[in-house]
């Protein structure tokens, strides 16, 4: 019977996997699913166990199992309200899961564990759809001032990467440019060398060509493209885009309803999908 009290529903999970047995066990899960190069004893990046999130009494993702490897490339797709953000910003700690362990290179940071969220943030990058850069700094200011005030790193050192990390998104001429001056697709890529100059373990991405003019996406995915094959980044991606997905992903994910559905090779998820929610979700986007 429900209550007539907001609650949130307890949920039972099982202690975190000591390293060595998560790792051979995520191992055996994954070494079908992914084009990931394993290597013998690989421990991944990033482990999900058991993760549960309600907000009051909706229960939003329930018992997500998912691991990460170094330089693997995971695109998330799911319906509108399945939980792929909410998963995202659990991995970084924006929100607070309400049951199960997230580990960062075996590190829990769930539970009681005392996470310094700072540090956290710097291994774990993030790129919104919405750009969130800071409106009154250049891009180059913007690419700078979190090496400068996180990672405490001087002015000159933080401009040099600054003025890397824009010349590899393409933006080398437009590093003086506040974000108003620049477009979309700009905004978006000067938001990724960003997030880059960080050097995160790992970098989060929700949708971020959602917001973008059909004509400024492919810009953006051919920078994550880039990130993805030739700077061997760790990468979870939510987003529609097809095509990027089938070339670039090592592992597509399938979520609806708060629980993971399916997840293999692109070509596997795609073409030969074995749920049927997954084939008319696929099938939906296909058509669009
Ligand atoms: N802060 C919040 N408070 C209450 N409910 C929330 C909150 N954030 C998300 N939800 C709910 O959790 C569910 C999953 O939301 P989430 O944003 O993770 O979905 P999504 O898969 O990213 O969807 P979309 O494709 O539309 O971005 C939704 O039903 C949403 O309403
Ligand atoms: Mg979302």
């Amino acid at each position: 019977m429900r209550s007539r009290n907001k609650h949130v529903a307890m949920v039972e999970t099982p202690d975190a996997l000591p390293a060595d047995a998560a790792a051979a066990a995520a191992f055996e899960h994954d070494h079908v699913l992914s084009r990931h190069h394993f290597t013998p004893g690989e421990h991944p990046v990033v482990r999900i166990e058991h993760l549960n999130k309600a907000f009051d009494e909706t229960q939003v993702l329930k018992d997500v199992n998912l691991d990460i490897w170094g330089g693997e490339v995971v695109v998330v797709l799911g319906p509108s309200g399945s939980g792929k953000s909410t998963m995202l910003r659990c991995i970084n700690l924006l929100e607070k899961p309400t049951a199960g362990h997230i580990l960062i290179n075996d590190v829990e940071i769930t539970g009681t564990a005392k996470t310094d969220v700072n540090k956290l943030r710097e291994k774990l990058g993030m790129v919104f759809q919405s750009f969130n850069l800071f409106p009154h700094l250049t891009a180059k200011e913007n690419v700078m001032i979190g090496q400068m005030k996180v990672l405490k790193k001087g002015k000159a050192e933080a401009e040099a990467e600054a003025i890397r990390q824009l010349d590899a998104v393409g933006l080398a001429d437009r590093a003086d440019f506040k974000p108003a001056q620049l477009s979309g697709g700009q905004q978006q890529r000067v938001a990724i060398a960003r997030a880059v100059a960080m050097h995160p373990d790992v970098l989060l991405f929700d949708e971020p060509t959602s917001a973008l003019d059909p004509e400024l996406v492919r810009g953006v995915l051919d920078v994550m493209r880039d990130l993805a094959e030739n700077g061997g980044m760790t990468m979870v991606v939510v987003t529609h885009e097809m095509g990027f997905a089938r070339d670039v992903a090592d592992r597509v994910v399938f979520m609806e309803d708060g629980v993971v559905v399916e997840q293999g090779l692109p070509e596997n998820v795609f073409d030969h999908p074995v749920n049927e929610r997954t084939a008319a979700f696929i099938g939906n986007i296909a058509d669009a």
